[in-house]
């Protein structure tokens, strides 16, 4: 229970059934929805007719359960004011759009529940492998019975780094002279395409570490609640909190190195 008295686990619950069937809808719909695309900031942020018709979706099942809570995603914003004690979901019904339109079996759905701006609980669904990810507040980060650790990684020059890009043209250059300074002092970079996926593949450790600027809520909520969980420090730099300035994820040991060149860098300047 949370302070206001929220069940995490009960909204963990909601959550990862509200999950499967958007995850289920995400795919079946897929050969028709890339037929049917918009563009949304810049000409490479596009919308499918499945992420609109999956937030839907997840927002009719949330209001059937939990009628009196608020709901934020992606497509269609929020729902107004938000009180105290209030819950509110945070939804990305697909994370990893590009990889839906191209068939790259990496795009997820991203459900979190949040109380007085603190993730209590989250849930990331591959919607192409069906592999599911979760966690809530204070009982650890798990996928299906394994709980999540992140890596035991210590050193940076063997780090491997996921990190992600912008849709924004310059953004994307400030982000691409980042990545290029820091290649030379780690193993290597992945860019995977879903934000949700790379923070859970941090908490699995199936990835190092990772960093992005420009994360919106939706990208970070379930999936940052998921690496914090496993263990992972999950922050911004230089003392600010994780969020669009810069997310960074990374196991304790590998954080002040990893933390110390991107600030170096100015990883969260830029536009
Ligand atoms: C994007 C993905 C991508 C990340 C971008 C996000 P979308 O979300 O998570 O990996 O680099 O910052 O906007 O548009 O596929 O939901
Ligand atoms: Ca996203
Ligand atoms: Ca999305």
């Amino acid at each position: 229970m949370t302070s206001v008295g929220v069940n995490e686990s009960e909204l963990l619950e909601i959550a990862i059934a509200v999950a499967a069937d958007a995850a289920a809808t995400a795919y079946r719909m897929r050969a028709k929805a890339i037929t049917q695309i918009d563009t949304k900031s810049t000409i490479t942020d596009v919308v499918t007719a499945a992420d609109r018709a999956v937030e839907q979706q997840v927002v009719a099942a949330l209001r059937a359960v939990r009628p009196g809570d608020a709901i934020l995603g992606e497509e269609f914003g929020d729902d107004g004011e938000v009180v105290a004690g209030q819950v509110r979901w945070i939804v990305d019904p697909i994370d990893g759009t590009v990889n839906y339109l191209y068939g790259l079996p990496q795009y997820a759905v991203s459900i979190a529940a949040e109380v007085d701006s603190e993730v209590v609980a989250g849930v990331v669904q591959n919607a192409a492998t069906g592999t599911v990810w979760t966690a809530a507040l204070g009982r650890g980060a798990w996928q299906g019975q394994t709980r999540l650790t992140g890596s035991a990684a210590t050193g940076l020059e063997r780090a491997l780094v996921a990190t992600g890009f912008a849709y924004a043209a310059q953004r994307r250059a400030h982000q691409g002279r980042v990545v290029a300074a820091l290649l030379p002092h780690i193993r290597d970079i992945r860019r995977m395409g879903a934000a949700a996926l790379d923070l859970c593949a941090a908490a699995q450790g199936n990835v190092d570490a990772y960093y992005e600027k420009g994360l919106a809520a939706w990208d970070l909520a379930a999936g940052g609640l998921i690496a914090r969980e496993s263990g992972l420090l999950v922050t911004g730099l230089s003392g600010a909190a994780a969020g669009p300035d810069l997310v960074l994820a990374a196991p304790p040991a590998l954080h002040g190195p990893l933390h110390e060149l991107l600030v170096e860098l100015d990883a969260a300047g830029g536009p």
